[in-house]
């Protein structure tokens, strides 16, 4: 019988699959294709508000270049990305079988669009900020592995927006970089550098992920928060912020991408010498934070 009713067509797109040679693939396309046409059946989809959605999806395309990934930055919105993020790490801690509660794991969060490969490798210590408005901030801590143990040489990158909450590569074509290293723990797996204390900014707003959020009457914030990546080799790859507690927008991310356990004291100091001996004429921040690593022998890293 060649005719399907509205109620059949699922599942007749399902059965079409039958030869895939890829099972995962076959399990994602299956869950999606439900999930779709049960989502049109929900809302009773109209064919205008269907070509809407298409074109919303072909300008967010429309606007994607090297610089820009409007795909990313809705999947971000969408919670889809911090989604994904807590998933992965789930399986890392359920593997290990501390419990999904209890683990003692640096939590991650979304990468972002700001991440740039090739930042320069600077000595333990340096000031990440130059010329960039901010104000300065000393950050210093650990990375060790789940039970403690330091993890020496280990790469951090570190980014972030300026203090007024612009990144470098948004300063168009000529951007340089800025307020990002590559620095490496020391044989104690200690770190240490300055930059500025991070302040709130809006996620790109002007493209139709922006206009999105306008209908849906959110704001494009994200709280306070600097970028750290370690990539150690023997552990699994961290992809982190440190937030500042005392930021706007902690309670409504635009992104999703808060976690309690990565919020951090900047503790404020008068002008004087900081802990490293340098003499600064203005007040200053300092922030600690310790990371915990996950050996990539334990857990799954699908
Ligand atoms: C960021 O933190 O840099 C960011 C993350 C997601 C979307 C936009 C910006
Ligand atoms: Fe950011």
């Amino acid at each position: 019988m060649a005719q399907l009713e509205a109620g059949d067509l699922a599942q007749a797109v399902i059965a079409r699959m039958a030869e895939s040679r890829d099972p995962r693939f076959r399990q994602i396309m299956t869950a999606l294709v439900k999930h779709a046409h049960a989502f049109v059946q929900e809302v009773e989809l109209t064919g205008d508000e269907w070509m809407n959605a298409i074109q919303f999806l072909t300008a967010t395309g429309k606007m994607c270049d090297d610089k820009r990934q409007e795909f990313i930055l809705l999947s971000d919105t969408l919670g889809i990305s911090m989604l994904v993020v807590a998933i992965e790490q789930a399986k890392g801690i359920q593997a290990k079988g501390t419990g999904a509660v209890a683990t003692p794991a640096t939590e991650a969060t979304v990468q972002g669009p700001f991440f740039w490969e090739g930042a320069p490798e600077l000595p333990l210590g340096s000031d990440l900020a130059g010329d960039a408005p901010g104000e300065p901030a000393w950050y210093s801590g650990t990375v060790t592995d789940v039970d403690g143990n330091p993890v020496p040489d280990c790469p951090i990158e570190v980014w972030s927006g300026d203090g007024n909450g612009i990144y470098d590569m948004q300063h168009g074509e000529d951007a340089q970089m800025m307020l990002r290293a590559r620095l490496r723990t020391d044989a104690d797996g200690r770190y240490r550098f300055w930059s500025i204390k991070p302040t709130f900014y809006p996620v790109p707003d002007d493209g139709p992920v922006g206009d999105m959020l306008r209908r849906m009457g959110r704001h494009p914030n994200r709280p306070g928060h600097i970028h750290m990546m370690l990539r150690a080799p023997g552990y699994q790859p961290l992809t982190t912020h440190l937030f500042v507690a005392d930021s706007p927008y902690l309670d409504s991310d635009a992104v999703f991408g808060v976690r309690n356990s990565l919020i951090v004291d900047f503790k404020k100091h008068a002008p004087g010498t900081a802990p490293d001996g340098r003499v600064l004429d203005k007040p200053y921040y300092s922030a600690q934070y310790d990371f915990r690593l996950v050996p990539s022998t334990q857990g799954v890293t699908a």
